[in-house]
């Protein structure tokens, strides 16, 4: 007799070195944060025109370990043959004391990822909820676990599928927790 588990997703979580870690913030160049048109004063800051955006552009030594961390994410899952991926936005984000993200997804990309810059591992957890959610009413999924935390940690990466559902638990603390969100597609 047995019962499998099929149909599971793949989340990449590596945390740097101090040393890794201070050779890439030292790569990234910060500008000022805006609350974005339209969203809630609660929710997060971002640079400007996040999502038309590449911070990353002229961050050549956090492309070279962006590009070594997707091919593990790809060699993980064991996806043989790497296709180009350009990067489709990147932008940094600022959460202060009682802003949160809300649940959401990034579309139609293929990777998402966030690097955490700084943060007290306190000032917020983001948050997974599995694809399954919308069959929670079948009595199995229901009792199965759907949502998956992540506690940040400065230097961590996490990359994802661009689909998945997500959010941040909201900054309890004085800590402005400071991260940096991207979307990959590859070349087809
Ligand atoms: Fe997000």
């Amino acid at each position: 007799m047995t019962t499998e588990q099929w149909f599971p997703l793949p989340l990449y979580e590596y945390t740097c070195s101090i040393p890794e870690r201070k050779e890439l913030n030292d790569d990234l160049t910060l500008s000022e944060f805006e609350h974005r048109p339209g969203w809630g004063a609660d929710t997060h800051k971002l640079t400007p025109r996040p999502f038309e955006s590449n911070v990353l552009e002229e961050s050549h030594v956090f492309q070279q370990f962006l590009q070594y961390h997707v091919s593990q994410y790809l060699n993980n899952i064991g996806i043989e043959r790497h296709d180009p991926y350009h990067i489709h936005n990147a932008w940094f984000t600022s959460t202060t004391k009682g802003q949160y993200a809300h649940l959401h997804s990034h579309g139609s990309d293929d990777i998402s990822g966030v690097y955490y810059v700084s943060t007290n591992s306190r000032d917020g957890d983001i948050y997974f909820h599995s694809p399954h959610y919308v069959s929670e009413s079948n009595y199995m999924v229901k009792h199965m676990n759907m949502a998956r935390s992540i506690t940040p940690k400065k230097g961590l990466i996490v990359l994802w599928p661009s689909f998945l559902m997500h959010g941040t638990r909201i900054n309890e603390t004085n800590h402005n927790r400071i991260s940096m969100s991207f979307n990959l597609t590859f070349k087809r």
